[in-house]
């Protein structure tokens, strides 16, 4: 009898358990989830870079629904139909005291993504068989930082990186010269000499137009000042310009799978300690870089002509702050 009791109070205990636990995960997406929308970019941007096939955390694969299915140590990752009771959402939400929230280091996804991967899974776990998600932000340690202050796509990156990533955020206590919000680009500490700090979103969708913003020295001793990159694919490959006030350098260039090609560069002299005006501008193959309304670089070139992301960027030790930001993007 008192084993019979025991047991029922086990299986309330339990039944409760999974309520109260089912209760606090954010709700399903309402509306029809849509792989290759939804569900990929968040697949490709924040999991599968540990979960993959050459790597694979607690033996889980997350590039195929078959992989996804078999799970990892601990058995299969999905309940498919029921969100509430899968281990990828207890992961995701930090729900499983046993396991460390998921993704580990760049934080928590948002609700809104949680409430994706439920409505996905609840839906019946769509996942054409053709497409596999790639890694995307690197591997783990070069996993890309957030921006605090700016929108959820900016992310802070660096080519050549070693070690902790730069400080990109909206300065608390720093203005345009016109009073605009501005933006800082700090490195970490120690800096990486050749690393280049980046700060960008792959939103911007930037082919043709022109790109302006005003940019001022805030620290640095062996590099000083930053500049625009533009057409990036990603944070090997993409084009900059940049001025580096300490060496009077304006420079524009591009960055192929990690290699610096610098394709101009003048001479240019601008007050210490003020505003200086950079604006590209990008016409299908043509390049020309200004400073305070000069032109000083002009020129063609091949390499990257599909559209891409925007931001900024400084090199090794520069501390840089960006305002009043103009783009102008033509389809
Ligand atoms: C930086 C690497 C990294 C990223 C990114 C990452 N994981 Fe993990 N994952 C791990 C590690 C490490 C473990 C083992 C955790 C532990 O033992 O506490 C794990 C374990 C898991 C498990 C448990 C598998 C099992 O059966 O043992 C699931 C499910 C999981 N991750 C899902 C995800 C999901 C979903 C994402 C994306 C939102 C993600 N992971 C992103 C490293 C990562």
């Amino acid at each position: 009898m008192c084993r019979f009791v025991c047991l029922c109070v086990l299986a309330l205990c339990l039944v409760l358990n999974g309520r109260a636990f089912a209760a606090d995960l954010p709700p399903a997406a309402t509306a029809k989830v849509d792989f290759q929308t939804d569900i990929l970019p968040l697949l490709e941007n924040h999991c599968v870079r540990c979960h993959n096939a050459e790597k694979q955390k607690s033996d889980l694969r997350m590039d195929s629904r078959e992989f996804l299915l078999k799970g990892g140590s601990e058995g299969p990752s999905v309940v498919v139909g029921n969100s509430a009771e899968s281990m990828m959402i207890a992961q995701v939400t930090g729900t499983n005291p046993d396991f460390d929230q998921m993704p580990p280091k760049e934080g928590p996804l948002s609700a809104e993504q949680i409430g994706l991967l439920r409505a996905w899974i609840d839906q019946g776990l769509e996942w054409p068989a053709d497409i596999v998600p790639q890694a995307k932000g690197g591997d783990e340690e070069t996993a890309p930082g957030k921006a605090p202050g700016l929108p959820e796509d900016w992310r802070v990156e660096a080519t050549h990186q070693q070690g902790a990533l730069a400080q990109g955020a909206l300065a608390a206590d720093l203005k345009g010269p016109n009073g605009e919000p501005a933006i800082t680009l700090t490195p970490p500490a120690p800096p990486v000499a050749e690393a280049i700090n980046l700060l960008w979103t792959p939103n911007a969708k930037f082919l043709n137009g022109s790109i302006e913003v005003k940019t001022k020295v805030i620290g640095g001793t062996a590099e000083q000042g930053g500049g625009l990159i533009w057409r990036v694919k990603d944070k090997n490959n993409y084009y900059f310009a940049s001025y580096n006030p300490a060496s009077k350098k304006f420079s524009l260039g591009k960055v192929v799978e990690g290699e610096i090609v610098e394709l101009g560069s003048a001479d240019f002299e601008a007050p210490a300690g003020e505003w200086v005006t950079l604006r590209i501008e990008q016409q299908g193959p043509q390049y020309a870089g200004h400073l305070n309304e000069q032109k000083l670089v002009e020129g063609s070139d091949a390499d990257l002509q599909e559209a891409g992301g925007a931001g900024y960027c400084a090199k090794g030790d520069a501390a840089t702050a960006f305002a009043a930001t103009k783009l102008n993007a033509q389809s």
